[in-house]
């Protein structure tokens, strides 16, 4: 029977603001799995979208459309941004699948009637506004993380899961099973920080919003979050379905991939929840960690993401995946930085890898016109070089057996360099000099160009353009010679090499030059100069009216600020305003100002401030105060 291999990315949160730290969990996935087939495996790789919950409930609302209609739209820009790095997911499941639907209902049930769920009642504080929950410990000085509004104390009716009877269990597990949680320091983490001081019941569901998998038999609740989630690696495989054929042949997995904050989830809950169905665990949950910009986690919210579809543009889907699994030991933080990403192109592929393949090819043209002779010697240095792609090729395997990506990939290098260092060595162009030495000329460039094919195989799980070009022009473009069998050992490559030369396979970039690009554009500018995008609903919240300058005086103690008695409608308010050097006290008596009225007081200079004057950046560079333009009463609204 053939070996299978199961891997997994987690499912991505609807958002067209998925970065480059996103497409991180996805090449690395993407990258083993590839790497799993060419070495014989039937492996299927899943990946997806987590479609439900309050969150996206909220902004299909605010952006005028149906949740399933929103995320439509936006689950087709995903997966284009996946085939724009050349990530080939064999299954990709989406929350809102029927299917997965149908099945998570069923394994809700089924929990409930074994009475691993039960009803209860759900207790937390609630912030109406943002229509979160939060336990005591997530507040901030009481108050609400997110606005810093008051929160309430709500009671809900809600379904629990019997976590805390699985304690113990996957405590054994993964005593048990070392392998189960990697890298080793989230096995720690895991038992230390939250299975050793104890597990609590889990909250399953909800009735305060509905966009959601209902609970079939208890209307107006849906399943809360992890079910959903989770289940998601077993509904793609058509679980508790007459046509489970897929549930049959993969499960359990054989990899979980996850970022490093969701590893809690997969190492504590999904186990639990698998036991519970009587399902057997997956063999790993491997937590990566996070590619992170000027010491801060990439996030949308601080609007520092990096988008990695412009740099794939320009760089090459293979420079762009090169550098994410190279630059950062996997399972580690990393930073980002666009000049990282430059000098491992100029260093790691134009000089290392591009320049073998021009110089191997190159000589092969201008001594052999572009086939190898028959005739061929091998002398010193070839040992060396023999040993060395031998000893990469079982590097390799032992280090994508461990997720080490980083170190595969410096193992290829060190190899490639070799590779040029034995260019040097054997110094083909003095060769090429004597006649007589012909045979040994041919001897070293056929080692070149075997040399090159065993590096496209290896690079070719990493990079999915340049070894079928390396492999054309170095005439190995035979199915046999990309098989992963054909580089255990040197030299699968027939004699007769017939090279055919071709464009440089990663051109030299000017550094200074290309990061100029990003100077001009720093990383931290949203996609449309300026403020993000706000909803109507945000805009209406701001209250603006025209007011009346009543009266007007200097602040004493600076020369930037007026105090200014203003007019609106029926009441008058006292504002500060940072006009001083562009006004005078008595030009603004009777002007007709534009007022934020509902803006928080705040004291300046002692003086408590009720509102602001909108003004813009006049030509002299000072404010101009606006103004109605026809005639406009004070208190008169602005919409
Ligand atoms: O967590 N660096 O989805 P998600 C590295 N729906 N990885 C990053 C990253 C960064 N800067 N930013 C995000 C969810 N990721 C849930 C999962 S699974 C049953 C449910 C990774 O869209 C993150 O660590 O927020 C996670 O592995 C993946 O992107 C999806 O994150
Ligand atoms: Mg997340």
């Amino acid at each position: 029977m053939e070996k299978t291999f199961y891997i997994t990315t987690p499912i991505y949160y609807p958002s067209d603001k998925l970065h480059i730290g996103h497409s991180y969990t996805t090449v690395a996935a993407d990258s083993l799995a590839r790497y799993m087939r060419l070495r014989g495996y039937d492996c299927r790789f899943l990946t997806g979208t987590d479609e439900h919950g309050q969150k996206i409930e909220r902004v299909a609302a605010e952006n005028g459309k149906p949740p399933k209609e929103y995320v439509d739209g936006i689950v087709e820009w995903i997966k284009e941004l996946w085939s724009a790095l050349d990530i080939e997911y064999d299954d990709f499941i989406r929350t809102t699948d029927r299917k997965h639907m149908e099945c998570v209902q069923k394994i809700f049930r089924r929990l409930y009637e074994q009475g691993d769920i039960y009803k209860g009642k759900y207790e937390g504080l609630y912030c109406a506004p943002c229509e979160t929950f939060f336990t005591e410990r997530q507040l901030k000085d009481g108050k609400c993380p997110d606005c810093g509004r008051a929160v309430e104390p709500v009671s809900e009716e809600a379904y629990f899961f019997r976590l805390s009877k699985y304690q113990g269990a996957i405590i054994k597990h993964i005593e048990e099973n070392p392998e189960f949680i990697q890298p080793q320091s989230r096995q720690n983490e895991m038992l230390n920080n939250f299975l050793r001081p104890g597990l609590e019941d889990l909250c399953v569901s909800r009735t305060s919003f509905k966009w959601g998998v209902p609970v079939d038999f208890d209307p107006g609740h849906v399943v809360y979050v992890w079910i959903d989630a989770l289940s998601n690696y077993v509904t793609a495989l058509n679980y508790l379905t007459e046509e489970d054929a897929l549930f049959k042949k993969y499960w359990p997995a054989d990899i979980h991939l996850v970022g490093k904050e969701i590893v809690r989830f997969h190492a504590i809950i999904w186990p639990a929840l698998l036991m519970a169905l009587g399902l057997p665990l997956p063999k790993q949950v491997f937590g990566h960690g996070w590619l992170i910009i000027d010491g801060g986690k990439m996030s949308k919210s601080k609007g520092n993401v990096i988008d990695p579809r412009p740099l794939a543009e320009r760089y090459g889907i293979d420079a762009v995946r090169y550098f994410l699994m190279r630059e950062v030991p996997f399972g580690q933080d990393g930073n980002f930085t666009h000049e990282a990403l430059l000098n491992r192109i100029n260093a790691d592929l134009a000089n290392d890898l591009g320049n073998l393949l021009s110089r191997a090819v190159g000589m092969i043209d201008k001594y052999f016109g572009g086939v190898l002779p028959s005739e061929q010697e091998s002398g010193e240095f070839d040992g060396e070089l023999i040993k060395t792609a031998e000893g990469a090729v079982s590097a390799v395997e032992d280090f994508m057996g461990r997720l080490l990506f980083s170190d595969a990939l410096t193992e290829i290098w060190a190899f490639i360099r070799r590779a040029n260092k034995y260019v040097d060595e054997t110094r083909p162009w003095v060769l090429a000099k004597s006649p007589e030495k012909s045979a040994r000329l041919a001897g070293v460039l056929y080692n070149l160009a075997e040399s090159l094919r065993i590096i496209a195989v290896l690079v070719s799980p990493f990079m999915t353009r340049c070894p079928s070009e390396i492999r054309r022009q170095i005439g190995a473009s035979a199915p046999a010679l990309a098989e992963w069998g054909s580089v255990e050992k040197f030299g699968a490559l027939p004699r007769d090499v017939r090279a055919a030369k071709g464009e440089p396979i990663f051109p030299r970039l000017d550094i200074a030059e290309e990061l100029k690009r990003y100077q001009d554009a720093p990383a931290e500018a949203p996609e449309t100069p300026g403020k993000p995008e706000i909803s109507l609903d945000d805009f209406s919240k701001i209250e603006l009216k025209i007011g009346e300058v009543l009266a007007c005086e200097k602040v004493e103690g600076t020369d930037k600020l007026l105090k200014s008695q203003i007019k609106i409608g029926d009441e008058v308010r006292t504002i500060v305003s940072g006009i001083a050097k562009s006004y005078s006290p008595e030009e603004m008596l009777g002007k007709k100002v534009t007022v934020v009225t509902n803006l928080k007081p705040v004291k300046l200079r002692g003086i408590l401030s009720q509102g602001m004057l909108l003004a813009a950046e006049g030509a002299d560079g000072g404010p101009s105060l606006l103004t109605p333009d026809r005639g406009a009463g004070s208190g008169a609204v602005i919409s």
